[in-house]
């Protein structure tokens, strides 16, 4: 099923993980991809597979920090300049740390909060108003990920856990400003995933092993398996969808 054909796609934090996934599955099923991110490298090798996968020069490269609002116009000025038209917007990029609440210094909090959240608000102002352009009958999509933390704290993750809190209710509102416009607004909450953000935790059995025998499917999430779910939200399948969180924590929250 090839459902992006003559659509236009932005996926910040492309260049690894569940957003590289997300990618290569818009990619697959027909879209033009612009891939944000901070490492030009790896963007670039995202791009070079996707471009071998679908034979055509399908996937640029944007570089910029999320989280910077002048990268962020200046991205939007790109995606306006090179493309006609602007489809999905997938806000991925995400980072997190480790630290308990007495002890979390000031610099930390503010870099997972304008990381996770701020970048959020960020690329969906500046790019809505590119989304916006495309008229009512044509369906539109903004994607954010959020976590299954942002549904229940999680131990040493405080700063993490409250800017995908955030990030989870301002895709609700975010969804109602949009709605008169035609553009649907949801979010992707997923629960354990072997990416580089849980590489160095998955390293240690012990966590794994906690992992595991909390999670009613009794294994850790691989990024397609995210990936397929942030591609339905962004799809017409889910064309009467808007304002919803969908979970896809392995059943995580039902143990
Ligand atoms: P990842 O570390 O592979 O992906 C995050 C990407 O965002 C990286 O490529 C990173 O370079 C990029 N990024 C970080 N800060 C940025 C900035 N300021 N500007 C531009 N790009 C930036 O990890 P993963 O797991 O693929 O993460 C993707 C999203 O999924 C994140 O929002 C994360 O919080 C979320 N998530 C992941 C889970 C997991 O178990 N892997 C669980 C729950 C949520």
């Amino acid at each position: 099923m090839k459902r992006f054909v003559g659509t236009v796609a932005v996926v910040t934090g492309a260049g690894s993980g569940i957003g590289e996934q997300t990618a290569v599955r818009l990619a697959e099923e027909g879209a033009k991809l612009v891939l944000v991110g901070r490492t030009r490298s790896k963007l670039e090798r995202v791009a070079a597979l996707i471009n071998h996968l679908t034979k055509e020069t399908a996937a640029e490269v944007f570089q910029a920090d999320v989280t910077d609002e002048e990268a962020v116009v200046e991205l939007a000025q790109f995606v306006k300049n090179n493309y006609e038209q602007l489809d999905v917007v997938i806000n991925n990029a995400g980072a997190s740390g480790k630290s308990r609440i007495l002890d979390l210094q000031t610099k930390e909090w503010e870099r997972i909060q304008d990381t996770n959240a701020k970048s959020v608000f960020l690329v969906s102002k500046h790019l809505g108003q590119l989304l916006i352009r495309g008229g009512k009958d044509k369906d539109r999509t903004i994607v954010n990920v959020a976590s299954l933390s942002g549904h229940k704290a999680g131990a040493m993750i405080p700063h993490y856990s409250s800017s995908k809190a955030a990030v989870i209710n301002f895709t609700k509102a975010l969804a109602v400003e949009m709605a008169p416009y035609g553009v649907r607004v949801n979010s992707v909450s997923p629960g354990f995933a072997e990416t580089p953000l849980t590489e160095e935790g998955l390293k240690n059995r012990r966590f794994e092993e906690s992992i595991v025998e909390n999670t009613a499917l009794r294994r850790v999430g691989k990024p397609e398996e995210i990936a397929n779910v942030i591609v339905f939200a962004a799809s017409k399948e889910s064309s009467y969808m808007t304002g919803s969180d969908l979970l896809v924590d392995g059943g995580w929250m039902i143990t």
